[in-house]
């Protein structure tokens, strides 16, 4: 993939320029449109196996391409049953998705905060779906496990999570697929190397009871 370094945003010197790294998507043959494409089909499958008012919560949703992108495909009888927040921290990222939800008229907010705080959830948990979507490529081992357990703090009774990490190394997936389990989820499905990219996306479902969230943690950090 692009090395974004080098137009790394001035606020943040140390990470990628997330607003460029969205170009990807212009590519339709891009390895990250294909994952794209995987997370909005397992989006679209969760959704059409729930019924009535639903809570979605994106962790580091970017522009929102994915859940946006469901939404644009649904009839409106779906798009009135969705209601959730889009948790980033790049301004110009906000400023897209939020043209975008105006557009599909849904009830979604942005949120421009750090999501890597659990206080960034305080009133916008509990969700029925989780977007762990281009965050496990960009944190340390010992965040993702952190943000496995904390998942359990966003979901409602029975969520779904939806998580993607590359197979670069180390490859962490199945560590991740572990911590799942451990931290009270069992594996509904997890795509490897897909379409040979090296991108992989699991879903997850909560099967045990979820956990009161706890205000005040840090628990992931982007390296890069
Ligand atoms: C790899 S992109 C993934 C975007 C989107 N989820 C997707 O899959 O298309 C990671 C996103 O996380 C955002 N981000 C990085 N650190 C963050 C933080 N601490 N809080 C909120 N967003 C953050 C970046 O600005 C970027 O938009």
């Amino acid at each position: 993939m692009e090395d974004h370094r080098a137009n790394a945003n001035p606020d943040h010197p140390d990470l990628r320029d997330y607003v460029h790294w969205h170009t990807a998507y212009d590519d339709p043959e891009s390895s990250l449109s294909i994952r794209l494409r995987h997370v909005q089909r397992a989006i679209s499958t969760w959704l059409a196996g729930t019924a009535g008012p639903v809570r979605i919560l994106s962790v580091c949703a970017g522009q929102g391409h994915d859940i946006l992108g469901v939404l644009s495909q649904c009839d409106a009888v779906d798009r009135s049953r969705v209601s959730g927040a889009l948790v980033e921290i790049e301004a110009a990222n906000n400023d897209v998705a939020r043209h975008r939800i105006e557009e599909l008229d849904v009830n979604l907010q942005v949120v421009r905060a750090d999501a890597g705080l659990t206080s960034t959830y305080a009133g916008l948990v509990p969700a029925d779906l989780v977007l762990l979507s281009g965050i496990m490529g960009n944190v340390s081992a010992e965040d993702i496990e952190r943000l496995v357990h904390t998942s359990r703090q966003l979901c409602a009774p029975g969520a779904t999570v939806i998580w993607t990490r590359g197979a670069q190394g180390p490859d962490l997936g199945p560590d991740i697929r572990r911590w799942f389990l451990e931290a009270g989820f069992e594996e509904v499905s997890c795509e490897e190397w897909i379409e040979g990219t090296g991108m992989r996306v699991g879903v997850n479902r909560l099967v045990a009871a979820p956990e009161p969230l706890v205000a005040g943690e840090t628990v992931f950090t982007f390296y890069r």
